[in-house]
């Protein structure tokens, strides 16, 4: 009696699974590269714009709540807001391109620990722009509190990844950085899906596009970063120790998810970040 090894070395194989998770994992990056960029180029042109002819004025055509006449801690609190959101979404992109993390140690090793730090300003911030300007800032208050509790993972996240690092426990510290990264992405998810939603209905449908409130955006608030993260902890269980039918059910669903990101960064762009330009 001979006995039979069947090798699978079509679509149903590990190979092709793994390959397919990699393949939407880079497509998910690329997809975040092309719109955190075109986010930041719309900062530094519009409020570091704003900032050098000091004109702050001009922060009020976006935010209700941005320069305010008398108030100097709020608005610093602003001003530090919006010139540390450049750097924030540019730094994180820069701590995940493989090169720089093989190429240049050094550079990944303080541009982490600036991170850390700049998230931690932007959560900070933001919570006192909130806390401070509740009547003027956008939103409902679920909206806010959404918010705050999006600033409160982030510096729980920037915590875990900035001990880990420390402690030499690189697996973990990478988990927790990839993480910090998503719940930071959160605000950026949040204009694009805006963006997305407004672009498929032509109109703004369940929200009030000038109290900015409706259940679409209090859906919306609280998605942007959960969703994100819930994919995040699935990829990284199908990655680690996946069967190769979780591995191509994951890739499907991180691509499907980078396409729908792709038609809201079209959206935001060219709906919103170029048209204050
Ligand atoms: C960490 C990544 C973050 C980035 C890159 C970021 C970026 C920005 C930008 C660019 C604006 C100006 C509005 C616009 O042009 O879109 C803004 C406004 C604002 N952000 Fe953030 N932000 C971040 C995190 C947070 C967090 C964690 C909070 C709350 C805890 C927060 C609270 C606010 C508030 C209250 C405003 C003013 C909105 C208004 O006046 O209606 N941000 N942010």
């Amino acid at each position: 009696m001979t006995s039979q090894v069947i090798i699978d070395t079509g679509w149903r194989s590990p190979e092709f699974a793994s390959k397919a998770l990699d393949g939407a994992a880079r497509f998910w990056f690329v997809t975040v590269l092309l719109g955190q960029t075109i986010f930041s180029l719309y900062i530094v042109v519009f409020y570091y714009g704003a900032t050098v002819q000091g004109d702050f004025a001009q922060f009020n055509q976006v935010m209700p709540a941005g320069y305010i006449e008398g108030d100097g801690p709020g608005n610093i609190a602003v001003i530090g807001h919006v010139m540390f959101a450049a750097l924030i979404t540019v730094g994180g992109l820069l701590q995940l391109l493989p090169v720089i993390r093989r190429r240049l140690p050094a550079l990944h090793r303080w541009n982490g620990r600036l991170y850390v730090l700049v998230a931690t300003v932007m959560s900070l911030s933001g919570a006192y722009m909130i806390i401070t300007r509740s009547e003027l800032v956008a939103g409902s208050g679920f909206g806010h509190t959404a918010l705050m509790i999006n600033g409160a993972i982030i510096l729980l996240c920037a915590a875990m990844a900035f001990r880990f690092a420390r402690l030499r426990q690189f697996d973990r510290h990478r988990i927790w950085a990839l993480r910090l990264f998503i719940a930071v992405s959160g605000v950026w998810m949040f204009r694009i899906g805006m963006m997305a939603w407004l672009g498929l209905h032509g109109a703004p449908v369940g929200f009030d596009p000038v109290t900015f409130t409706g259940p679409f955006l209090t859906t919306l608030h609280t998605l942007t970063y959960i969703v994100p993260l819930l994919f995040l902890e699935v990829y990284l269980r199908a990655k680690a120790q996946g069967s190769a039918t979780q591995k191509l059910m994951t890739a499907i669903g991180v691509g499907l998810l980078s396409i729908a990101m792709l038609g809201g960064v079209l959206s935001a762009t060219f709906g919103m970040w170029l048209p204050r330009i």
